[in-house]
Protein backbone atom coordinates (compact mmCIF):
# COMPACT_ATOMS: atom_id res chain seq x y z
CA UNK A 1 0.00 0.00 0.00
CA UNK A 2 1.44 3.39 -0.93
CA UNK A 3 0.44 6.31 1.35
CA UNK A 4 3.10 8.11 -0.61
CA UNK A 5 1.12 9.68 -3.38
CA UNK A 6 -1.04 12.55 -0.87
CA UNK A 7 1.13 13.39 1.29
CA UNK A 8 3.12 17.00 0.20
CA UNK A 9 6.83 16.62 0.46
CA UNK A 10 7.71 19.42 2.67
CA UNK A 11 6.04 18.44 6.08
CA UNK A 12 8.08 18.15 8.73
CA UNK A 13 7.84 16.11 11.73
CA UNK A 14 7.07 17.41 15.45
CA UNK A 15 8.52 14.12 17.12
CA UNK A 16 12.01 14.17 18.90
CA UNK A 17 14.02 11.82 17.69
CA UNK A 18 14.47 10.01 21.29
CA UNK A 19 10.76 8.09 20.70
CA UNK A 20 11.49 6.59 17.75
CA UNK A 21 13.44 3.48 19.42
CA UNK A 22 10.51 0.84 17.97
CA UNK A 23 12.04 1.77 14.53
CA UNK A 24 15.09 -0.51 14.55
CA UNK A 25 12.90 -3.67 15.19
CA UNK A 26 9.72 -2.23 12.55
CA UNK A 27 11.25 0.56 10.44
CA UNK A 28 8.95 2.37 7.85
CA UNK A 29 10.17 0.43 4.78
CA UNK A 30 8.42 -3.01 6.37
CA UNK A 31 5.27 -1.04 6.98
CA UNK A 32 3.92 -1.91 3.52
CA UNK A 33 4.56 -5.78 4.09
CA UNK A 34 2.23 -6.10 7.37
CA UNK A 35 -0.74 -8.53 7.47
CA UNK A 36 -3.87 -6.48 5.53
CA UNK A 37 -5.80 -8.24 8.51
CA UNK A 38 -3.59 -6.71 11.25
CA UNK A 39 -4.25 -3.71 13.45
CA UNK A 40 -1.16 -1.92 11.78
CA UNK A 41 -2.05 -2.11 8.22
CA UNK A 42 -5.87 -1.35 8.61
CA UNK A 43 -4.65 2.01 10.42
CA UNK A 44 -2.38 2.86 7.98
CA UNK A 45 -5.30 2.22 5.32
CA UNK A 46 -7.75 4.89 7.43
CA UNK A 47 -4.75 7.21 7.31
CA UNK A 48 -4.89 6.71 3.27
CA UNK A 49 -8.22 6.93 2.89
CA UNK A 50 -8.17 10.64 5.02
CA UNK A 51 -4.98 12.07 2.92
CA UNK A 52 -6.88 11.24 -0.11
CA UNK A 53 -10.23 12.83 0.82
CA UNK A 54 -8.24 15.75 2.01
CA UNK A 55 -5.75 16.14 -1.20
CA UNK A 56 -9.37 15.79 -3.11
CA UNK A 57 -11.01 18.85 -1.27
CA UNK A 58 -7.89 20.92 -1.91
CA UNK A 59 -7.97 19.79 -5.61
CA UNK A 60 -11.82 20.81 -5.24
CA UNK A 61 -11.00 24.34 -4.07
CA UNK A 62 -8.22 25.05 -6.76
CA UNK A 63 -10.09 24.28 -9.35
CA UNK A 64 -12.94 26.32 -8.48
CA UNK A 65 -11.02 29.61 -7.52
CA UNK A 66 -8.84 29.07 -10.53
CA UNK A 67 -12.33 28.92 -12.89
CA UNK A 68 -11.98 25.39 -13.88
CA UNK A 69 -14.82 24.17 -12.09
CA UNK A 70 -18.44 26.61 -12.65
CA UNK A 71 -20.09 26.88 -9.23
CA UNK A 72 -22.80 24.49 -9.19
CA UNK A 73 -20.68 21.34 -9.62
CA UNK A 74 -18.29 22.90 -7.48
CA UNK A 75 -20.87 23.42 -4.43
CA UNK A 76 -21.85 19.44 -5.15
CA UNK A 77 -18.90 17.83 -5.36
CA UNK A 78 -17.60 19.58 -2.42
CA UNK A 79 -20.49 18.98 -0.22
CA UNK A 80 -20.61 14.99 -1.34
CA UNK A 81 -16.73 14.73 -0.23
CA UNK A 82 -16.87 16.64 2.75
CA UNK A 83 -19.52 14.88 4.96
CA UNK A 84 -18.34 11.79 4.60
CA UNK A 85 -14.07 12.22 5.17
CA UNK A 86 -15.18 14.94 8.21
CA UNK A 87 -17.20 11.95 9.63
CA UNK A 88 -14.40 9.90 9.29
CA UNK A 89 -11.34 12.11 10.36
CA UNK A 90 -14.07 12.71 13.53
CA UNK A 91 -15.20 9.00 14.28
CA UNK A 92 -11.13 7.84 13.85
CA UNK A 93 -9.56 10.20 15.92
CA UNK A 94 -12.51 9.81 18.51
CA UNK A 95 -11.89 5.80 18.75
CA UNK A 96 -7.94 6.91 19.03
CA UNK A 97 -9.02 9.33 21.99
CA UNK A 98 -11.23 6.87 23.59
CA UNK A 99 -10.21 3.40 22.83
CA UNK A 100 -6.36 2.92 21.33
CA UNK A 101 -4.07 5.67 23.02
CA UNK A 102 -4.69 5.44 26.41
CA UNK A 103 -3.91 1.50 26.13
CA UNK A 104 -1.25 2.38 23.66
CA UNK A 105 0.17 4.70 26.59
CA UNK A 106 0.42 1.96 28.97
CA UNK A 107 2.24 -0.06 26.76
CA UNK A 108 5.09 2.32 25.95
CA UNK A 109 5.43 4.50 28.73
CA UNK A 110 7.98 6.27 27.65
CA UNK A 111 5.90 7.56 24.51
CA UNK A 112 3.80 9.69 27.05
CA UNK A 113 5.20 13.14 25.79
CA UNK A 114 4.68 11.64 22.23
CA UNK A 115 0.86 10.47 22.95
CA UNK A 116 0.64 14.36 24.30
CA UNK A 117 1.58 15.85 21.20
CA UNK A 118 -1.19 13.16 19.57
CA UNK A 119 -3.89 14.41 21.71
CA UNK A 120 -3.32 18.08 21.43
CA UNK A 121 -3.13 17.53 17.76
CA UNK A 122 -6.30 15.93 17.79
CA UNK A 123 -7.54 19.31 19.90
CA UNK A 124 -6.13 21.06 17.22
CA UNK A 125 -8.07 19.43 14.47
CA UNK A 126 -11.34 19.37 15.98
CA UNK A 127 -11.46 23.07 16.50
CA UNK A 128 -10.75 23.72 13.32
CA UNK A 129 -13.45 21.07 12.18
CA UNK A 130 -15.99 23.68 13.60
CA UNK A 131 -15.38 26.30 11.69
CA UNK A 132 -15.00 24.21 8.64
CA UNK A 133 -18.45 22.71 9.39
CA UNK A 134 -19.59 26.48 9.88
CA UNK A 135 -18.32 27.29 6.72
CA UNK A 136 -20.05 24.20 4.58
CA UNK A 137 -23.52 24.82 6.12
CA UNK A 138 -23.19 28.00 4.71
CA UNK A 139 -21.85 26.75 1.57
CA UNK A 140 -25.11 24.07 1.59
CA UNK A 141 -27.26 26.84 2.48
CA UNK A 142 -25.67 29.32 -0.87
CA UNK A 143 -27.61 27.44 -2.99
CA UNK A 144 -26.23 26.04 -6.80
CA UNK A 145 -26.91 29.19 -8.90
CA UNK A 146 -24.76 31.99 -7.64
CA UNK A 147 -21.27 31.73 -7.37
CA UNK A 148 -19.83 32.98 -3.49
CA UNK A 149 -16.11 33.41 -4.47
CA UNK A 150 -15.66 34.90 -0.84
CA UNK A 151 -17.19 32.21 0.38
CA UNK A 152 -15.20 29.84 -1.63
CA UNK A 153 -11.63 31.91 -0.51
CA UNK A 154 -12.55 31.18 2.91
CA UNK A 155 -12.58 27.13 2.43
CA UNK A 156 -9.48 27.27 0.38
CA UNK A 157 -7.64 28.84 3.17
CA UNK A 158 -9.27 26.84 6.20
CA UNK A 159 -9.21 23.14 4.27
CA UNK A 160 -5.54 23.85 3.76
CA UNK A 161 -4.58 25.13 6.91
CA UNK A 162 -6.54 22.27 8.46
CA UNK A 163 -4.23 19.54 5.85
CA UNK A 164 -0.93 21.14 6.62
CA UNK A 165 -1.84 19.87 10.62
CA UNK A 166 -4.12 16.51 9.20
CA UNK A 167 -0.87 15.28 6.85
CA UNK A 168 1.72 16.23 9.65
CA UNK A 169 -0.41 14.61 12.55
CA UNK A 170 -0.89 11.30 10.24
CA UNK A 171 2.87 10.99 10.15
CA UNK A 172 4.01 11.62 13.46
CA UNK A 173 0.71 9.48 14.31
CA UNK A 174 2.23 6.44 12.00
CA UNK A 175 5.83 6.91 13.48
CA UNK A 176 4.99 6.31 16.47
CA UNK A 177 2.26 3.98 16.49
CA UNK A 178 2.54 1.57 13.70
CA UNK A 179 5.56 -0.16 15.30
CA UNK A 180 4.09 -0.82 18.09
CA UNK A 181 0.83 -2.51 16.69
CA UNK A 182 3.07 -3.93 14.59
CA UNK A 183 5.22 -5.61 17.09
CA UNK A 184 2.42 -5.86 19.64
CA UNK A 185 0.48 -7.68 16.44
CA UNK A 186 3.18 -10.17 16.29
CA UNK A 187 3.51 -11.18 19.96
FE1 LIG B 1 -4.80 10.82 15.29
FE1 LIG C 1 -4.92 8.12 13.20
Amino acid sequence: MSTAVFQPSHVDSKLHSDWLYLHADMPPAKWGTLPSFGTAATWLGMHHSLRRGQSELEHLNREFLNQHLEWGNYRQQLLAIAEPHYGHLHGHHSLEDRHYFPRLRLREPRLQAGFDLLDSDHTTIERQLHGIRALLVRLQQAGADTADFALAEQLHHAVAENGQWLYRHLMDEEDLVIPMLALYDAH
